[in-house]
């Protein structure tokens, strides 16, 4: 049976809607079981609707981060979600979430960790005047940005660049390596050995 993914939001969902095409496509190699936004306003949450996935809206506010993020995993268990994909969702995950989906939670990030975890990576990279930054996907563990790289795509910085152009080329290769990441790891042809994620990508 596919595997079933559930994808946690906080904005726009780009990145979020790269995965519906992928889906589209065939590409997956799983099925987007439900899209849960702790912002109601979200935009990625009419992405979802669109192409008619379920949608849960689960907001933090005036809770603790440990009573929502429980409340979030009861939402994934109820769409048995084998692997969370985590496509802009701003907030730091509790360590009950973490160990709930151990080795099955996901995350795009906006520059080639380890440099740049946190908030606005891309103009963290433009300000500092690196030639090179990119897109990374990692496992995610209990620290910032931190797990084990599952893909990574280099994007060049240009003389010419704004942090906002820059924002967008690594936001077209956040597009492409995300699918492909989430389908190499629904594949379970890879070993994780120490930090290192190897195996046959698909
Ligand atoms: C992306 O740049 C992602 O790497 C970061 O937040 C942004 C989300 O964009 N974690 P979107 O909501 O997927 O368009």
């Amino acid at each position: 049976m596919a595997q079933r993914i559930g994808v946690l939001i906080s904005g726009r969902g780009s990145n979020l809607q790269a995965l519906i095409d992928a889906q589209a496509r065939g590409v997956l190699g799983g099925t987007l079981a439900v899209v849960v936004s702790n912002v109601p306003t979200a935009g990625g949450l009419d992405r979802a609707r669109a192409a008619g996935l379920a949608t849960v809206v689960c907001d933090h506010r005036g809770r603790s981060r440990e009573a929502h993020d429980a409340e979030l995993i009861a939402h994934l268990r109820a769409h048995e979600v084998d692997l969370v994909c985590l496509a802009g969702y701003m907030r730091l995950l509790s360590s009950g979430f973490i160990a709930a989906f151990a080795g099955r939670i996901l995350n795009v990030h906006p520059s080639l960790l380890p440099s740049f975890p946190g908030l606005d990576a891309q103009k963290q990279a433009f300000e500092h005047g690196v030639k090179v930054s990119g897109a990374t996907v990692h496992l995610v563990d209990d620290g910032l940005d931190s797990g084990p790289i599952v893909l990574q795509e280099a994007v060049p910085v240009l003389d010419s660049d704004t942090a906002d152009a820059l924002s967008e080329r690594i936001l077209a290769a956040e597009h492409r390596l995300y699918p492909q990441a989430v389908a190499w790891i629904l594949s379970g042809r890879y070993a994780i050995d120490g930090r290192r994620v190897r195996g046959d990508k698909p």
